[in-house]
Order: C-alpha cells, then structure tokens, then sequence
C-alpha cells in the first residue's frame, strides 16, 4: 500500500464524528456539557475508531438554533468553557491521533451579533452594507428554510426602517457574501480557527451562502477553498449542500475539485430511507449508480442521520409518504412537511440485526463515514421534546440518573434525557463496552476494517448483480485490493448468487474471498464462472476481502 502520496488527503479514508458540546459531557455538573468534559472521553472516540471530529456550533451564541445563530464567531460559549479549554482538546485529540473541524456558519449571524447591532441602528453604520436590505417585499420572493415557522426570507426590522432578508429564521439575518468586506471577515474567521489547530470547516447551507447565479458564487467557494489550504496544508471544507447531483456537482469546483473538499450524500441518505421502507434496495442502487465521479482531491461524507431533521425533500411526494409510512406514523414525528424528527433505532423498532445493516452499508459505501454522535450505542429520541431538539438529547455514558452526562439535577439539564426503552438505563456506552456482541462493539469493528480497507475510500464502485430486488450487491476496487459487501433490505434470507464476472475475477487461479466481519455457520461456495455464492440471513450484511495468491493483507 503506497502511503506517502495520499497522506495529504487524509479525508479520503477519515472517521467522522459529530457532536455537541453542549449535550456530550457535563465536567462541572452545572447541567451544560462542556470542553472539559469533551476532552475526558476523546479516548472512546479514539477507541472507536474515530479519525476526525466534527464539533457543532460551540461560539458564543444566543441559543435559538441550536448555536447555529452565533453572536462572536471569535470566542467559545462561556457555559463550555474558553479558547483555553478548546485547545487543549484540539491538542489531546491530535494527541490521540485525531483532527477536529468547526462548524463555519457563514450565510447569516445572529440578530444579536455586533454587526448586525450596528447595520440595523443607522444607514450609515459600515456594517449596514453586511446585511442585506430592502425597502419593499419583493413579490417573488423564495420559500423560507421553515416554511412553518417563517412566512418568507424578508422581515421588517423596525429600528432599521427596512426589511433584512433572512434565509432561515428571521433571527438570523443572511450576511451580504458578495461584499468584499465581508469577504474579508470571514477569511479572518477561518484564518483565526486554522490557527488555532483545526484541519477545516463544516460549511453550513452552502447553497445559501452563495445565493446569485451569475458565476461569482463559485469564485467566492475557490477563494475560500484557497485561503485554507495556504493556510493549512491539510485544510479541507466539507459542505452541507442538499440538492440533487447535477446541482451538487458544482460546488465541488469545475477546476479539478477547487471548491468544497467534501459534501454530504443527501442524495443517497434519502435513497436509503425509501429502500429501507419498501425492504427494496433499488432506489439505493440507483442514486449509487447515478453518483457523479470526482476529482482525486474531493470525496462524498455517507451518513445514516443527523442533529437535523431526516430531510426527505428530494423524494417524489409518493415517494415520501411511504417513508412516512413506514417511519413516522405520527404527525409529531414530522416536520417542515419534508422530514422526521426521529434517530434511526427507533424508526427500525429497535431491530440490531436491521440496525447493523444500515451501519454496515454506512461504512462500506464507497466515501467517507460520518458518525452521529449516539449512533455507535443506538440512541433513540425523546418524543417529548418539540422538533429537531428530539435528537439532540445528552450522550448516554451510564445507567445512572443524568446517564453519566452529569449529576445536575434532571431540571438544569440543558436537554432531557431518551426515555422509556432509549432511557440510558438501557442504552449506554459502559454496559455496551463490557458486552463482547454490542452494537458499540460491532460499530468499532466496521471502523476497524473500514480503515484497514483504503479502497472504500480511495476505489471505483462497481454495483453487482446479486439476482434479488431486495439484496445490495457491491464492491469497491482500487490498486489496494477490492471489497465486495452484500446487503439484504428484507427481513426473511437470501442465497444470493453474486456475479463477479464485472470485477475480472477467476475464482480459479487461488483467489479467496474472505469474510471481514463474522464467522459464518455456512461456508460460502467458490463456483466456476466467476459466481460466488452467498447465504445472508434476514437483515444481513457481509464484507468479502478479495484475496489473491500473493496477497499480504491481514483479515
Ligand atoms: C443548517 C444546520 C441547521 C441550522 C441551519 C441554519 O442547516 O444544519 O441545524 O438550523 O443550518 O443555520
């Protein structure tokens, strides 16, 4: 395996984790996790597998979204902690072979934020020119991100004696991008959190930050782009863009993947909850069929849920009703018409063997995993809690009260607890760190092997045919070696015939497939012709490492 040239792309086989300070660790018991806290369990990261951290919003911030309204994009909220306290984790997580990127929230700022303070008391602030402003409501104007909650992107703003535009809540005033000024801010934004340790940025509602069409939008992405990796040599920008391919594709960059580094697969992420709900892996197979090839440097993040909604807007209204259906019988489990406020377990009533096939299919889909922090113990909701905030509940260490995320009393926690089934008496790292089959346990070990599996990251996808709708059939290739890796979407099991004829491989000649993951009862049988057959339980999933004769790898 050469090593030296690729080592600069870390990203291309890295571990995402993405947590909340606010909700990980509480050190000083005062109900609100903090950096303290985050820095005394970077070692179960580490042990998991994790590779590179992912920290939501933890700056100053009124807290109306979640911190993703910021009010100092140069500063630590005081209930986490201080710079102080950020840098030592930055440094133990380097320590402990780990990089860390920040969430960059560049579209808008809070309306607390000085700019905005300042834009709105006078025309003739420097800072008006931050904002964007209007005398009148344009009649064509675009749907609001919370097309519940807001009624459009424009609101009058009293003490200025103008209307804002605000893509989102009309807390959060959007930053007028295409300014130079403001260009410049955010440039020292980055600069100042590259300093200080950080290998990159979360781009949050990219597609917002650069609303013109005229072409500019991608000058101001490659300016950005280019600013970190001088600043960084190792600098990346993984973009939240939430479109279908062909709109995604250029926020890659047309010049060689200039612009973002990264973006997540919504596209897929969707696929996969209608696949999940017709226990039918086609329309899975098909986004995967229809992903667009990338330049060398870029890479897709795979991810199963997130601190938002299960966004199901880019499926037909069909399409999603059925994913309803299936997941969110309840209207209370919905949101902005378009999602699910729900984790994954309980969407698939709890079922491991279920659970596990997603996470497989996860970490063996050719990209980059991303990890909810929760996921590796399966983490429900809390219904109680009104919206996105049902997901967003306190890490579960413990089967004590406060789920070993604090001992302040249930009242001063900054989020209730899961309940019921999902309460931390039942979920929790420390009883899944001594059970030999727990889901932490299996979690660590599709890390294990994705990272002993550079091909995932760096290989071509070819879809095979397995001969049942209901069975995902892949593998991934590279000068590393070739994976191959079966998934059954039904609940019943499957011989599945798995043609490697579109691979090139003889099953003569001593070519071995070997399972990564289990040991099997079944022995799987090498036939002639380049057939392969497989037996997968109800729910299955395998990883077949292609073995050839001279072959070194350790399985
Ligand atoms: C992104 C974040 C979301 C936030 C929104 C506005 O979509 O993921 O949590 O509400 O941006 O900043």
């Amino acid at each position: 395996m050469r090593v030296t040239d690729t080592s600069d792309l870390w990203w291309k086989t890295a571990v995402f984790y993405n947590l909340d300070v606010e909700t990980y660790l509480d050190w000083n018991d005062d109900g609100v996790g903090d950096l303290e806290g985050l820095a005394h369990r970077l070692d179960h990261l580490a042990e998991l597998g994790v590779t590179c951290l992912w920290l939501a919003p933890f700056y100053p911030s009124p807290q109306r979204d979640n911190g993703y309204d910021i009010s100092d994009y140069y500063g630590v909220d005081p209930r986490y902690g201080h710079l102080g306290d950020f840098v030592e984790v930055v440094r133990t997580a380097r320590d402990r072979g780990m990089r860390v990127i920040v969430d960059l929230v560049v579209n808008h700022t809070s309306d607390q934020h000085p700019w905005f303070r300042a834009a709105r008391s006078s025309p003739d602030s420097r800072f008006r020119e931050f904002y964007q402003w209007r005398d009148d409501v344009p009649a064509d104007q675009p749907a609001n991100m919370f097309p519940d909650v807001e009624d459009g992107v424009w609101s009058y703003d009293d003490e200025a004696g103008q209307y804002y535009r605000h893509s989102f809540y009309s807390h959060q005033p959007d930053l007028a991008t295409d300014r130079q000024a403001v260009r410049d801010e955010i440039a020292k934004v980055i600069g100042f959190w590259l300093q200080l340790g950080i290998d990159g940025f979360r781009v949050d509602a990219v597609p917002h930050l650069i609303a013109t069409d005229d072409g500019a939008e991608h000058e101001f992405l490659q300016a950005l782009r280019g600013y970190v990796s001088r600043r960084s040599g190792g600098g990346m920008m993984l973009g939240e863009v939430n479109l279908p391919y062909d709109e995604m594709v250029p926020f890659f960059g047309a010049d060689d993947g200039d612009e973002l580094t990264m973006q997540f697969d919504f596209v897929a992420n969707q696929a996969l909850y209608l696949s999940l709900a017709r226990q039918d892996a086609g329309p899975l197979r098909a986004a995967l069929a229809a992903r667009p090839a990338l330049a060398r440097g870029n890479q897709w993040g795979n991810f199963v849920r997130n601190h938002d909604e299960l966004t199901l807007d880019q499926l037909s209204d069909d399409e999603r009703d059925e994913v309803f259906e299936a997941f969110a019988p309840l209207e209370s489990q919905r949101i902005h018409g378009r999602g699910i406020v729900r984790r994954l377990p309980p969407m698939l009533d709890g079922d491991p063997r279920r659970i596990r096939m997603v996470y497989s299919l996860m970490f063996s889909t050719p990209g980059a995993p991303v990890l909810f922090y929760g996921e590796e113990i399966g983490m429900g909701e809390n219904p109680a809690v009104r919206g996105r905030g049902a997901v967003r509940t306190p890490m579960q260490w413990t089967d004590e009260a406060g789920g070993g995320f604090s001992r302040a009393p249930a009242d001063d926690l900054t989020a209730p607890l899961a309940v019921e089934g999902w309460a931390p008496e039942h979920v929790n790292v420390s009883r899944q760190r001594h059970e030999t089959d727990s889901l932490l346990r299996f979690v660590q070990g599709l890390a294990r092997h994705y990272r002993a599996s550079p091909e995932i990251g760096w290989g071509e996808l070819t879809l095979l045919e397995s001969g049942h709708d209901c069975v995902l059939a892949h593998a991934v290739s590279s000068s590393t070696g070739t994976l191959v890796a079966v998934h059954n979407f039904a609940p019943d099991g499957r011989s599945v015939d798995l043609d490697l004829a579109p691979l090139g491989l003889d099953l003569g000649d001593g070519v071995r497939l070997t399972d990564l993951l289990g040991e099997r009862t079944t022995p799987d049988e090498a036939s002639a012709a380049g057939r392969h057959r497989v037996e997968l339980e109800g729910y299955g999933h395998r990883w077949l490492r292609v073995l050839r004769p001279d072959e070194k790898r350790l399985v």
